[in-house]
């Protein structure tokens, strides 16, 4: 099969490339797209290094050949913060030190947003289960596990608080 252009909405972009059949996504983000946040790291779906959401949900990107999702919409750690502001779930990961090394954190975040976004109130199970295909070699899992349950708390704190807010008007 010959190589063809492939189209992508990434991060809230319009996104080109020429992909040969055998490019995954993840290639097209880190080299085409210069998108270095996913990590290669087993390159054979086994840890998680590499997630990103794919029209909201959280993929493997070394799995996926990139000319099997033209039209899709894709979201990388670079598309979570708005300017400098951190989203929730980032600033949890800062406060409650869930990051040493860092390069298992762009997926645990890319997971656990994901979680977030689809269950504001998740129990510590559903957390394990949702970052249960990231691997970390250095934290022990605890401190993240800690962080995503505080970031749900926010959310939900933040959500009460601007629900008041609209009631009050
Ligand atoms: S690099 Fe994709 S799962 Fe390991
Ligand atoms: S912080 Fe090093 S692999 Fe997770």
């Amino acid at each position: 099969m010959p190589s063809r252009i492939v189209t992508l909405r990434v991060n809230d972009a319009e996104r080109e490339l020429i992909a040969k059949p055998s490019t995954t996504l993840l290639s097209a983000l880190r080299e085409s797209f210069g998108l270095m946040g996913a990590k290669r790291g087993c390159a054979q779906g086994g840890c998680g290094a590499c997630t990103v959401l794919l029209d909201g949900r959280p993929v493997v990107s070394c799995l996926i050949p990139v000319v099997t999702v033209e039209g899709s919409t894709v979201r990388t750690v670079e598309g979570l913060a708005d300017g400098d502001r951190l989203t929730d779930v980032q600033e949890a990961f800062v406060d409650h030190f869930a990051t040493q090394c860092g390069f298992c954190t762009p997926g645990m975040i890319m997971s656990a947003t994901a979680l977030l976004d689809r269950n504001p109130n998740p129990a510590r199970e559903d957390v394990t289960e949702a970052i249960c295909g990231n691997v970390c070699r250095c934290t022990g899992y605890e401190p993240i596990v800690t962080a995503v349950l505080a970031a749900a708390e926010r959310r939900r704190a933040a959500e009460g608080a601007t629900e008041l807010t609209e009631a009050e008007v």
